[in-house]
């Protein structure tokens, strides 16, 4: 039951106004927002509104498989966690609430380097799992991280390529938004030396010097296969799998970094095109609804992944939050796989989805 919900929440979209209800405004805000004036963040919702589905009917479809695999991992449906920092802001058990619910749904977990546990901890509650880095301007730190996710466990490594300057979401500004006492980023502290652990700022910043020697330099460093985050245009993506990523997960960093980025679906159509099979490509942004997984699945993705309502999930309810937002959209996707007519993913053809009209 989500005890600290002042709204029970019947869809993914709702768990939004739930939380609210229940973490402190300049928290919400940093969670919620987005840079500058938010319009990729609308636009990231507005995309998936800009394609209708074409069911099909009399298929005798009973009960539809939503499992699939992705970069060879088993998961039961094709909604993955994206990462995100310091889940410990929206729950004290944070990452190892989302972790095990993650493991208990069958599902991939994405961890952030700026998680507020420690990598082996979330590790020995996870089922299976990513780590994902940013490139720090010291590499041998970088290497840690990375020598780190291999030990305890890590079935990817994803590196997000969007951040070579932190967005300005202003909400923060003006909330002058600061890391609560108690929460910091274990993982990265070694780096941070005398840093103030709440200068959220401080911490989070990135190498930009950033090039496509480094994702060179980072795939001949690990055997994991390397997911490249944040990629929008399909040159990027196709320089990316050149450079040897596994996997390309389209991505304007759910509207937090460039404004008037274009929405991830809106990109999505033409980075599948351009990897043309040669990686998996998957997908985060604005997803809340099942129709949106099978018109990211119909435009090529092989699997979405989701922000912001696992964050309101951990808030209201923590690992049982989290679980129970996963299995409201695997609910959603199982009745709009019967009404389409699928019985399992692969039946998803490009057919599916018809552009909207004006
Ligand atoms: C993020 N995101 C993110 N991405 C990343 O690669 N590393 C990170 O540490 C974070 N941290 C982070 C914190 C918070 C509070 C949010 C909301 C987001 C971006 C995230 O992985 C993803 O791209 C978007 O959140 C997906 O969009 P939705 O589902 O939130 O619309």
């Amino acid at each position: 039951m989500d005890e600290r919900a002042a709204v029970t929440p019947v869809n993914l979209l709702e768990y939004e106004a739930a939380a609210r209800a229940v973490v402190p405004q300049g928290l919400f805000e940093f969670i919620a927002g987005g840079a500058e004036d938010e319009v990729s963040l609308r636009e990231n919702r507005a995309a998936f509104g800009r394609w209708r589905l074409l069911p099909r009917v009399m298929r005798g479809v009973t009960e539809p498989a939503t499992a699939t695999t992705v970069l060879g991992q088993p998961v039961s449906l094709p909604v993955l966690v994206s990462p995100m920092g310091l889940h410990r802001l929206a729950h004290a058990d944070g990452e190892y609430a989302t972790a095990a619910a993650a493991k208990a749904v069958g599902t991939i977990f994405c961890l952030s380097c700026a998680a507020s546990c420690a990598v082996e901890q979330v590790a020995a509650r996870a089922g299976g799992w990513w780590f994902q880095i940013y490139l720090m301007d010291d590499r041998g730190l970088t290497l840690d991280l990375v020598r780190r996710a291999e030990a305890a466990g890590a079935a990817a490594i994803s590196l997000t390529v969007d951040v070579p300057v932190r967005g300005r979401r202003e909400a923060d500004e003006r909330n002058r938004f600061a890391l609560p006492p108690g929460t910091t980023m274990p993982n990265l502290l070694s780096r941070v030396g005398d840093a103030d652990p709440a200068d959220y700022f401080a911490l989070a910043k990135w190498d930009a010097a950033i090039t496509w020697a480094d994702l060179d330099w980072l795939v001949s460093s690990t055997r994991l296969p390397v997911v490249v985050k944040g990629i929008l245009a399909p040159e990027d993506a196709r320089l990316a799998v050149e450079h040897g990523a596994k996997a390309i997960q389209v991505s304007n960093h759910g509207g937090r970094q460039l404004d008037s980025a274009v929405g991830s679906l809106d990109a999505l159509p033409a980075v599948v095109e351009a990897v043309d099979g040669m990686a998996e490509v998957v997908l985060d942004g604005g997803v809340r609804r099942g129709t949106d997984v099978l018109k990211a699945l119909a435009l090529g993705a092989r699997a979405v992944l989701i922000g912001r309502p696992v964050l309101y999930g951990l808030a209201t309810a923590g690992e049982a939050g989290v679980a129970r937002v996963f299995e409201m959209l695997r609910q959603e996707l199982v009745i709009d796989m019967m009404l389409c007519g699928l019985e399992d993913l692969g039946a998803i053809t490009p057919s599916l989805v018809v552009p909207a009209l004006r």
